[in-house]
């Protein structure tokens, strides 16, 4: 295999997609397993640690195509095929014919190296491994495969079906036929990918994890929430950092800023509150209808 290009990759090295293998069916997993589906037309498989989180993995990509149908996105037929594309396995031997297999596990280096260790029993020598890390260093989940040229990071952003970005992570070790293959794929599923370095957060989340750090130390050292999203509303962000973090998910942020603190002591924060909320489970006060009404400080000690 040709070694790891200085610039873009030449696409027509990528090869052809017939089957994804996706593992971990958490939200964001089943979020794009739906797009593969959608965009590239191919049976995917889905797995997870146990048959109940797959199921749950499963029903909401149904949920998802019944509301795609409602909104009249694609016909009932469409949405017959889909369906019928998409299988939830705890079996890995369903994984050997696929040519992408991409994971989306939790947010641990150890975790996600034991899973490329196990899943490179099972996929094809010619399969083409991804992880959706959002922070850890490829480089490092690729160290314990015996081929780690062909592992590449596909960093996909909440929400999956919105967001227009894609960060197509390149180790020192990732080999053309695989930038390439991610390229090509990226470009199937409708979004923009940028190559970047094999760095703590890559570009999006080293930018990120600045503003939602900043924002939770003023919290940490008795700003209160309310002045915080005042303070940041003429940047025009969609979200306030509060609304983001919830839309990532509060464990993931936490370990987000974690990563970025060890990384960068010098740079970033990491929060105890943060983490105190992740266990809480929100920040945010919502009514019945999802409409907030307030925060919720009830985990925190400081504010
Ligand atoms: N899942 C799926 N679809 C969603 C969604 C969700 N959670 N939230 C909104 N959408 C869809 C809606 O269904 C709607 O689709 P439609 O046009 O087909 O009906 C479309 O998005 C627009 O939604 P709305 O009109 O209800 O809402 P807004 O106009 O307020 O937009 C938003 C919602 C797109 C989420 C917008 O608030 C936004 O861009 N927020 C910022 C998101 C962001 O910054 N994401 C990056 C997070 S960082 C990350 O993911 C990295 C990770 O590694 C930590």
């Amino acid at each position: 295999r040709a070694k790891r290009p200085a610039g873009a990759p030449d696409k027509k090295l990528a090869r052809p997609i017939t089957k994804v293998g996706v593992i971990g069916a958490g939200l964001m997993a089943s979020q794009f397993a739906l797009l593969f589906v959608r965009r590239l037309k191919v049976p995917v498989v889905i797995t997870d640690l146990d048959q109940a989180r797959v199921d749950k993995g499963v029903a909401y990509i149904h949920d998802e195509i019944a509301t795609l149908q409602s909104k009249n996105r694609i016909s009932a037929d469409e949405a017959n095929r889909l369906r019928v594309l998409v299988t939830g396995t705890t079996d890995k031997s369903l994984f050997s014919d696929a040519d992408w297999v991409i994971e989306a596990v939790f947010e641990e280096l150890g975790v996600k190296q034991s899973v490329f260790a196990e899943i490179e029993k099972f996929v094809s020598p010619e399969a083409i491994l991804a992880t959706n890390t959002s922070s850890l260093s490829v480089e490092q989940i690729g160290s314990k495969l015996a081929h780690p040229e062909r592992l590449v990071g596909f960093h996909f952003f909440n929400p999956v079906a919105v967001m227009p970005l894609i960060e197509v992570v390149n180790t020192p070790q990732t080999d053309e036929v695989t930038l390439a293959t991610a390229m090509v794929i990226a470009g199937k599923l409708r979004k923009n990918a940028v190559i970047t370095r094999d760095t703590s957060g890559f570009v999006v989340n080293r930018i990120l994890a600045k503003l939602l750090g900043e924002a939770m130390h003023a919290v940490d050292t008795g700003t209160p929430f309310e002045v915080v999203e005042a303070a940041v509303a003429p940047f025009g962000l969609p979200m306030t950092p509060f609304e983001l973090l919830e839309l990532v998910g509060l464990t993931v942020g936490a370990h987000v800023l974690d990563t970025h603190h060890a990384a960068f002591p010098d740079r970033f924060f990491e929060s105890d509150n943060l983490h105190k909320l992740a266990e809480h489970g929100k920040i945010l006060e919502r009514d019945g209808k999802g409409r907030r009404t307030g925060f919720d400080k009830g985990a925190l000690t400081i504010v």
